[in-house]
């Protein structure tokens, strides 16, 4: 019963917690060749994850779903230098704080450029990105070279989630401040960044068990000691019982 207690609130902390994380799983696609001539991806001015930047922390803009932005307004991110059927999973931090719903798309570059309405809202968040001159310093993308490569194209709209009597809130919605994190899985199975976790999670588990071990040995001995000295008053070891049976 208490067992069942523990995992009831258990479950109900889990739910808490993936209330601020949002994540889509994939597979790294097939190689293809990007043209180098301009304009080309860096053009674009996208801010990139790859495997060597994995994590982004910045500031993403949202709005109150409108009836032609249902999901609020869209932010493009580069996926480059996948490995090609490679499982995967991009996931979403953002503090409780600041109430959003995301919703989260992958395009190939052939689903971005032969598709009107998905180039036209690309184009639209590249534009706002010509003012900002790139300030994080990545490395070179894997896109930039002449080999073939497997990219995607990540959307994600940000649509705000909350209801306040300030005007100036209903009004602006500040930007919210995320991660967004890349993270490859080990053997398809569970995402990298989780090892750590998992081995500590082993580590902590056998030492439960020798611990448990040696206090479970320590209090049987404590309670033999005892028994020898106040027998008749002792009903866990089989000579109390028997005094009591008689
Ligand atoms: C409304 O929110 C803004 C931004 O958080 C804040 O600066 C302002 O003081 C608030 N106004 C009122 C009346 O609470």
């Amino acid at each position: 019963m208490q067992l069942l207690a523990f995992l009831q609130i258990l479950a109900c902390c889990v739910l808490l917690v993936l209330g601020n994380v949002e994540k889509t799983i994939f597979l790294g696609p097939e190689l293809i060749r990007v043209p180098q001539q301009h304009p080309n991806l860096q053009d674009l001015f996208l801010d990139t994850l790859s495997p060597s930047t994995s994590t982004l922390r910045l500031k993403l803009p949202a709005a109150f779903s409108k009836p032609n932005a249902e999901r609020g307004e869209a932010s493009w991110f580069l996926l480059d230098g996948l490995r090609q059927h490679q499982r995967y999973e991009v996931r979403l931090c953002w503090a409780a704080t600041q109430p959003t719903s995301f919703n989260f798309d992958l395009f190939t570059l052939n689903e971005v450029f032969n598709t009107p309405s998905i180039i036209t809202s690309l184009a639209v968040y590249s534009e706002s990105r010509q003012d900002y001159p790139s300030v994080i310093n990545t490395p070179r993308p894997a896109s930039a070279g002449a080999d073939p490569v497997s990219i995607l194209f990540l959307r994600v709209e940000a649509s705000a989630d909350y209801f306040t009597t300030n005007k100036t809130l209903m009004q602006n919605v500040p930007p919210v401040n995320v991660d967004i994190i890349l993270d490859p899985y080990v053997f398809g199975v569970f995402p990298r960044s989780l090892a750590p976790t998992a081995a500590y999670l082993v580590i902590i588990a056998v030492l439960a068990w020798y611990l448990s071990g040696y206090i479970w040995q320590r209090l049987h001995q404590i309670a033999q000691e005892s028994s020898g000295k106040d027998a008749p008053f002792n009903t866990s070891t089989a000579s109390g019982r028997k005094t009591k049976v008689i």
